[in-house]
């Protein structure tokens, strides 16, 4: 039997108070869908819902660092998330944040929930990947960097759909096959 299904769909999320981290969210947003056949969505973690997260892809997390940890409104997300844990398990993931220094901690923080929800990481950050762990707000050259990030998991992402339609015989995505090849889910 011939099933249709949706175009991959990569999910980020974040939360801001002031602006920074939504526009790293929007950066990586901007990677993740150039020139790509996919449907790229960003959500405030106090909207996400657990469809959102089963019907994903990949995702990225962001959130200002707010005493060396994450916000109280993605910590929720995850709490909330527990009894979804499948719905994360060997999805491609990444971890993004800012602060005004202590942004690695706000990321280990958010690493560390991911990783018991059992996601691959498409990029970990540390001091040398700038681009996902940033000081205040991000310049013109960190957000090329975070874009990059963003193409990085759309292409784990489109990965992670071909793996799993290939594990069922027959199914097309859009005009393709993409049990047949991966290029077909990245369209022209
Ligand atoms: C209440 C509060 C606590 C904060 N705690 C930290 C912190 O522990 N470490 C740090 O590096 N930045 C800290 N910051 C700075 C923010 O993480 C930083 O300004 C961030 O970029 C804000 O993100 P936003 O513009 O997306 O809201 C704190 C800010 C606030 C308001």
């Amino acid at each position: 039997m011939i099933h249709m299904v949706e175009k991959p769909r990569i999910l980020i999320i974040y939360t801001s108070m002031s602006g920074n981290t939504e526009a790293l969210a929007r950066a990586i947003a901007d990677g993740a869908r150039h020139g790509q056949n996919v449907e790229v969505e960003i959500k405030r973690a106090g909207e996400v819902t657990p469809q959102d997260i089963a019907r994903a892809a990949a995702l990225a997390f962001g959130s200002p660092t707010y005493f060396s940890y994450m916000s109280g409104e993605l910590k929720s997300l995850f709490d909330g998330s527990l009894p979804f844990k499948e719905h994360f398990e060997g999805k491609p993931a990444i971890a993004f944040g800012t602060g005004n220094g202590g942004q690695l901690k706000c990321i280990e923080s958010i690493e560390n929930i991911l990783s018991y929800f059992g996601v691959r990481f498409v990029q970990k950050s540390d001091i040398l990947s700038a681009g996902l762990a940033v000081q205040g707000a991000p310049d013109a050259g960190t957000k090329r960097l975070a874009a990059q990030a963003g193409k990085s998991l759309t292409e784990a992402g489109v990965r992670y759909v071909c793996e799993k339609a290939k594990q069922e015989q027959g199914i097309v995505i859009g005009e393709h096959t993409a049990g047949r090849d991966e290029k077909a889910m990245r369209g022209p």
